[in-house]
């Protein structure tokens, strides 16, 4: 179906009650072509991916999509389209429930503790370190599915309690896309000033947590301080300060398994 936001103008939206992965599928559309900011979304996914080779868990209750971007910017950029989501997401979530966000560098949104979101971008580069397109894919669990979650997902919760039914309906589904879309889309666009990276810190979950990350085979403790201008994490290991750009960090005191 075709639909107009207003800071992107008229694009396509797919919406499949069911399908394997919304990014294997927005990836498909994107390699033949399709416009910037087409959309892909599912009610559930059957093959859903996250970071680092993982499976994302996405039965029904949540919203699931994929959108199609062709930045003009270098590679390098990639993580701050995650960014950029990121904090959209949590102003959305924001809006429709009374719950706080709160962002776990790099891609996962937290309410209370637990995960709500998880973010995964995948870019394909052409010559020049230039971005053939990007897929931006969000998962947002706005409601436990039939059973809870499973478990083997401790840190899993939604946003919404079963209670809310005013908001189940696919139609609230699509709107909060579309704002998603809305919001994402004012960012992407001055995505030069970057300034999405201040709230990003502002929200930062792992602030004055001890967490453990391994480095060059070596497995690290240190203290969170903080997320600087360049979405980096910063931390203080043997009293030198650190600062870590990419990779899996695990927080002291959590359960260890993944969502
Ligand atoms: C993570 O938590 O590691 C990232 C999860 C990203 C999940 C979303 S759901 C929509 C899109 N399609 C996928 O297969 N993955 C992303």
């Amino acid at each position: 179906m075709n639909i107009n936001i207003k800071n992107v103008g008229k694009t396509k939206l797919y919406y499949f009650n069911k399908t394997d992965s919304t990014n294997t599928k927005a990836r498909n559309f994107a390699r033949n072509g399709c416009a910037e900011f087409t959309t892909v979304a599912a009610l559930e996914q059957t093959d859903g991916k996250g970071r680092l080779g993982r499976s994302f868990y996405s039965k029904k209750g949540g919203v699931y999509f994929s959108v199609v971007l062709r930045p003009d910017f270098s590679c390098e950029d990639v993580l701050f389209i995650t960014v950029a989501a990121a904090v959209s997401v949590c102003r959305i979530i924001e809006k429709y429930s009374d719950k706080k966000c709160q962002i776990k560098w790099v891609n996962d949104i937290y309410i209370n503790s637990k995960k709500v979101c998880g973010i995964l971008t995948e870019g394909e580069f052409g010559e020049n370190q230039k971005f053939n397109f990007a897929v931006l894919g969000v998962g947002i669990n706005l409601f436990a599915p039939k059973g809870d979650f499973p478990a083997e997902l401790p840190l899993a919760d939604s946003v919404f309690e079963k209670s809310d039914s005013s908001v189940f309906s696919k139609r609230f589904k699509k709107r909060i896309i579309k704002d998603f879309l809305n919001e994402f889309a004012l960012l992407y666009k001055n995505f030069d000033k970057k300034d999405f990276v201040l709230e990003y810190a502002d929200r930062s979950f792992l602030n004055g947590k001890t967490i453990t990350y391994v480095k060059c085979g070596v497995e690290c403790t240190a203290k969170v301080l903080g997320i600087d201008s360049n979405a980096g994490l910063v931390v203080e290991t043997n009293g030198k300060t650190e600062t870590l750009h990419h990779g899996e960090i695990q927080i002291v005191g959590m359960e260890q398994l993944p969502v």
